[in-house]
């Protein structure tokens, strides 16, 4: 098993934590209020101010023992982008114009918006689990978040506002399905989807290099970097849940991908990205092959 990915995140017990534990929400229940903000900008500083409770409050601020009840509102999204079938998203033009790269750029920031929320699920949803599992899930909302607002801001640099084109609802789709299992959630949301992302960063940095934005490209190299670190926390888990029930994580890996109807994989893969995310060559193999 590769090192823990976010070791070396620390948490700080005060006094003052030690006196007044219950006087906040825990970082879950944050967690949670973040996830159901309709609003990006909203709900980017509701995450961004999670951590606090951590620095504060301690292991006993996570919350990990509460089971909590999914409310209605889950999750919180604003009215537009439309969401509409994959088939019927827009296509973008030529990356050279503004227009065809503002189109790429709104399906990126559409992706990392449900990314915050697909993170702040892992950290609410899922109870008793290690402190570790939820202090890493915060983690990647915070990165996030950050991913989503650089894509955000450089949209409006190029004339547009996130909600401007349709867009599609397979990532949440995804969280929805696996709900109930966080080791399914493991497989199926980092291991598979942000997975792909990391295939996908390559290709789409050298298309917007190649375009002249190198405004662009910079944002994808922090995504790129960021998202290794996302597919090594669900790689720990996942792998650490499997442990835990005594099951194989290559054979799970296929019939979990069967059993929640994961995307079918096409390369070319980024290998590279991937061994640097913990994948092992059993499972690289299994993938070369899968993928036909
Ligand atoms: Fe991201
Ligand atoms: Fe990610």
């Amino acid at each position: 098993m590769p090192a823990h990915p976010a070791s070396q995140v620390a948490l700080t017990v005060t006094s003052s934590s030690a006196t007044s534990p219950d006087a906040s929400p825990t970082l879950r229940e944050g967690a949670l209020h973040a996830l159901l903000l309709d609003d990006p900008a909203q709900k980017v500083l509701a995450t961004g101010g999670l951590r606090a409770r951590v620095e504060q409050g301690g292991e006993g601020a996570i919350g990990q023992g509460a089971v909590l009840a999914a409310p209605q509102g889950v999750p919180g999204r604003p009215a537009r982008p439309l969401l509409v079938p994959p088939q019927k998203v827009e296509r973008r033009g030529s990356l050279q114009s503004t227009a065809g790269r503002a189109v790429l750029i709104h399906a990126l920031a559409h992706i990392e918006f449900n990314a915050i929320n697909l993170a702040l699920d892992a950290v609410w949803r899922f109870a008793a689990m290690p402190a570790q599992f939820y202090l890493d899930w915060l983690q990647v909302a915070e990165e996030e978040a950050l991913h989503y607002s650089l894509l955000a801001a450089h949209l409006e640099k190029l004339g547009y506002r996130y909600g401007d084109f349709p867009a599609h609802d397979s990532l949440w789709e995804m969280a929805d399905r696996t709900a109930g299992d966080p080791l399914a959630r493991m497989a199926l949301v980092p291991r598979t989807l942000e997975a792909r992302g990391l295939d996908a960063c390559p290709v789409v940095r050298t298309r917007l290099a190649d375009a002249g934005d190198a405004e662009a490209a910079a944002i994808i190299d922090i995504i790129l970097r960021d998202e290794v670190g996302h597919v090594a926390i669900g790689n720990h888990w996942y792998r650490w849940l499997c442990e835990q029930r005594g099951l194989d994580p290559v054979k799970t890996y296929a019939s979990l991908s069967e059993q929640y109807r994961a995307p079918r994989l096409r390369p070319p893969f980024n290998l590279e990205a991937r061994r640097r995310a913990g994948f092992d060559e059993e499972e690289l193999a299994w993938l070369e092959g899968s993928a036909g």
